[in-house]
């Protein structure tokens, strides 16, 4: 059978990583969160005492750093787990900084697209279907109004034990909504054969259902739909 590539890109927060796994996991196919490589990229520029917003010294280290998504979910980024420090506050508020960096991405874009070569991929991000994987199979942007987006991470944080004011989770969100679709290399937009989906009004195995039914129109694969 032929690779299948089903790309989501949309804002922070809205929601894709939660769909892309279940969907993923109903398909039988691979599911990479681009996020959490440039999280995990932003771990240990911090973790070498470098600053974030500093984009010669943040790229200086483009050598030295491997990145790796385990099949089981974890992130190991130079031999270290950090699956649970880069969701922290302080890399969530520093990564747009490094997501801006035109090296940092090409690097990172360089093993997103090796990953998705030999095998079906659900890949979430903000560039996935107008940049990373722009012939994907299927193309979705998913967005939701800021509160709302805001009070799922605020409520994910929480039931996760990471410290966080609902206030902070606002800022954060706007900060990096308009740094993300601001920068001047692959600015997180819809690609213009995406389908747009508006998930505020929406619970999670809605949204899974309304994805798994495009893929059926698209693809012609048989989902079980739930
Ligand atoms: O999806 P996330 O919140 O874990 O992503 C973290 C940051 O990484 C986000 O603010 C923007 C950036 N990012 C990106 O620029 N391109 C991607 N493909 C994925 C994430």
């Amino acid at each position: 059978m032929k690779n299948i590539a089903i790309a989501i890109d949309g804002p922070a927060a809205a929601g894709k990583s939660t769909v892309a796994k279940i969907v993923a996991n109903d398909l039988g196919f691979t599911y990479i969160d681009t996020g959490a490589m440039y999280r995990a990229f932003t771990w240990i520029v911090m973790e070498k005492g470098l600053d974030p917003e500093n984009e010669e010294a943040s790229c200086s280290i483009i050598p030295e750093v491997t990145i790796s998504l385990e099949e089981d979910g974890r992130v190991i980024c130079n031999g270290h787990d950090v699956t649970k420090a880069i969701r922290e506050p302080r890399v969530s508020s520093n990564v747009s900084y490094i997501a801006s960096y035109p090296k940092i991405r090409l690097a990172l874009v360089d093993m997103q697209r090796a990953m998705a070569k030999s095998k079906s991929v659900v890949m979430d991000g903000r560039d996935i279907g107008t940049y990373v994987l722009p012939d994907a199979e299927v193309k979705i942007f998913q967005i939701a109004s800021v509160e709302c987006r805001a009070k799922r991470r605020y409520e994910e944080n929480v039931s996760k034990g990471i410290p966080t004011s609902y206030e902070d989770v606002v800022a954060d969100v706007e900060k990096r909504d308009y740094i993300d679709s601001h920068r001047a290399f692959a600015p997180l937009k819809p690609a213009a054969d995406s389908v747009e989906l508006d998930t505020s009004p929406m619970s999670i195995m809605e949204v899974v259902r309304a994805i798994e039914e495009i893929v059926k129109q698209k693809t012609g694969l048989e989902v079980a739909c739930r």
